[in-house]
């Protein structure tokens, strides 16, 4: 499942701007592949962490150009970068049921399929906050803007929902999970954002 023989994360990366160039698609990807990395070395899969990290910085790669065939057209911008066939599956899998129909199987896809739609709500709740921050985010600031179904309501939550149960976890553990990612990668983002964005 570790196959990262066949790109690197800058290789990866330059492939992604590719086809990404709107400040909040790349936002987005380093955050969750910022996300993708923390949940490697929390589940154990510490050795991995790169390969994670390069499927959650490229799983929306084709959302930009081609939104109405989001993780259909994937496979061929991915492969013509020279991207692995478990990558492909990985990144497609998130549209699991919405697009496509290939299922989360490996623990990292679960974990990308629960966590990429609340890295965007955590992350509209954060920037109205004073602090502008998830660093002192807590669950149940999160849970409210959860059940509030006009706040950024393109985060689906039957998406996250059916995340958590396929990871076998509450609700509540993804939330918090999900928290501790964002605020191991805030920082690092926020400054490359400001440099580049
Ligand atoms: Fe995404």
């Amino acid at each position: 499942m570790a196959d990262t023989s066949t790109i690197t994360r800058d290789q990866a990366w330059e492939l992604f701007k590719t086809y990404n160039k709107d400040p909040f698609h790349i936002q987005h990807a380093l955050t969750v592949e910022g996300v993708m990395r923390w949940y490697a070395r929390d589940l154990g899969y510490g050795g991995e962490e790169d390969f994670w990290g390069i499927v959650g910085l490229l799983h929306d790669i084709d959302f930009e150009e081609f939104p109405n065939e989001h993780c259909i057209k994937a496979p061929e911008l991915l492969r013509n970068g020279g991207v692995g066939e478990n990558i492909i599956h990985a990144v497609c899998s998130h549209g699991y049921e919405l697009t496509v129909d290939i299922k989360p199987e490996h623990e990292m896809e679960k974990a990308l399929y629960a966590a990429d739609e609340l890295t965007g709500l955590i992350w509209a709740a954060a920037i109205i906050r004073p602090s502008k921050s998830v660093q002192d985010m807590e669950v149940k600031s999160v849970k409210k803007k959860y059940k509030t179904p006009a706040f950024a309501a393109g985060c689906s939550r039957p998406v996250i929902e059916k995340g958590a149960a396929m990871l076998g976890w509450e609700l509540d553990t993804l939330i918090e999970k999900t928290i501790l990612a964002m605020r191991s990668c805030e920082s690092d983002i926020n400054a490359f954002m400001a440099a580049h964005g």
